[in-house]
């Protein structure tokens, strides 16, 4: 599958997470640690948008704003309990400027 254009980098300031839709599908792209990251948006516990939790660029997780889970950007596993299955991840491309995520379903 190609990369879709999700973002432009301006989009994602460090620090902050930004939610787009991809083929119906919400996914979340992270800015931390200078690095892009792409996961799907609902959290693996239950019904929560990790995209309205907080970023951690030290530690690189997102956490869920519902139970706290901490998820790593890089791997889309939980660090921490209740959640304890990952949620899936994306790579993601720079080009000019913009963002692009390898999605597949
Ligand atoms: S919904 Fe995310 S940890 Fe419970």
């Amino acid at each position: 599958m190609s990369p879709v254009r999700v973002a432009s980098v301006a989009d994602v300031p460090e620090g902050s997470a930004h939610t787009v839709e991809v083929n119906g599908h919400t996914i979340v792209i992270v800015h931390a640690g200078g690095a892009f990251y792409a996961l799907d948006n609902t959290c693996s516990h239950a019904d929560a948008s990790l995209g309205e939790g907080e970023v951690d660029s030290d530690e690189m997780t997102i956490e869920c704003p519902l139970h706290g889970s901490l998820f790593s950007l890089e791997t889309g596993k939980p660090r921490t309990l209740p959640a304890y299955e990952p949620v899936a991840t994306y790579p993601v491309t720079i080009e000019n400027g913009e963002l692009f995520v390898e999605y597949s379903d």
